[in-house]
């Protein structure tokens, strides 16, 4: 495994509350609301040749998922898109990763805490690839978790909270330590819906692309390009409720995700497997490539 630096012993610029500060003095107290309650939005987004793919529609989902908890933003989408160009600039990030989040500061650490000041922090950084290059080339091998996604009347599913990582870490750890790549995630009905980072395509034997309905997971940014991308090239491209037993019928399956770009899975639960990409995976990939290096 090769060395990584941990991220609070980095060097370099953040943005932080209106301005730049050197990356190692970014800090919170302890006793903040977003690490206690989970009263946190984030934004995990690529820079591509110095530009960053989907620069608004980020923006406007940290907004939308901010909204979903029941805080404002203190920056508009446009300061947002600024900020984000100029942290890509400071850092001098040709291709990189980049982390944007708001959360509840510490004037108050009980539940309700209706005034917190609401913090806002940009982080980029060089990144290599989401999953090891021996994954993405030999194809992930997915355990399904034993923890679901939840029900929209359980937690505020659409939105990009970091509340709603507590399951997918618990379910990352335990695959990872059975040997898997990733943990697939099925939804609180039994329907497949989503690894714990990324969002779930399956190219069945008929060539249709089929992926699950985005009503209890975040709906990637990612997964809508794919879907245009499959449009464009009249693929058929189906948005419903897929059963697991279902596979059977698969000949392929992709993650896509911000991080996770297109990552072809080889392997479900030991039970399916995918041994060759499809074509249509294959010309999925340039098609992405070459979109977000336009
Ligand atoms: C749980 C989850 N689902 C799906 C996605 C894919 O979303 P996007 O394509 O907007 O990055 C992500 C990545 O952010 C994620 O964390």
């Amino acid at each position: 495994m090769t060395d990584i630096i941990p991220f609070d012993k980095r060097e370099g610029f953040l943005w932080y509350n209106g301005e730049f500060v050197n990356w190692q003095d970014a800090k919170v107290h302890v006793l903040n609301h977003g690490l206690h309650y989970a009263s946190c939005v984030f934004e995990g987004e690529r820079v591509y040749n110095k530009k960053i793919f989907k620069n608004k529609e980020h923006a406007a989902r940290l907004h939308y998922s901010a909204n979903e908890l029941g805080f404002k933003v203190p920056y508009t989408i446009e300061d947002l898109i600024k900020f984000k160009d100029q942290t890509v600039l400071k850092q001098k990030i040709d291709d990189g990763y980049m982390r944007v989040f708001a959360w509840r500061g510490s004037e108050k650490m009980a539940i309700s805490a209706q005034n917190n000041k609401i913090h806002v922090a940009i982080a980029c950084w060089p990144w290599p690839p989401y999953y090891s290059a021996e994954a993405r080339k030999k194809g992930l091998r997915l355990k399904i978790a034993k923890y679901r996604r939840p029900s929209p009347q359980t937690a505020p599913t659409s939105a990009k909270a970091a509340g709603l990582y507590m399951i997918c870490t618990i379910s990352k750890h335990e695959a990872e330590n059975q040997g898997y790549n990733d943990a697939l995630m099925l939804d609180y009905r039994g329907y497949l819906a989503e690894a714990t980072g990324a969002n779930l395509f399956i190219i069945m034997k008929n060539n249709e692309i089929h992926t699950p309905i985005a009503d209890c997971f975040l709906n990637g940014i990612t997964r809508q390009t794919i879907i245009e991308l499959a449009k464009k090239r009249e693929y058929k491209i189906i948005e419903r409720h897929i059963m697991p037993e279902e596979l059977s019928n698969a000949k392929d399956a992709f993650l896509t995700g911000s991080a996770a770009e297109i990552t072809r899975i080889s392997e479900i639960d030991d039970k399916y497997n995918f041994n060759e990409p499809s074509e249509i995976t294959l010309q999925l990939m340039n098609d992405y490539n070459d979109l977000v290096r336009q």
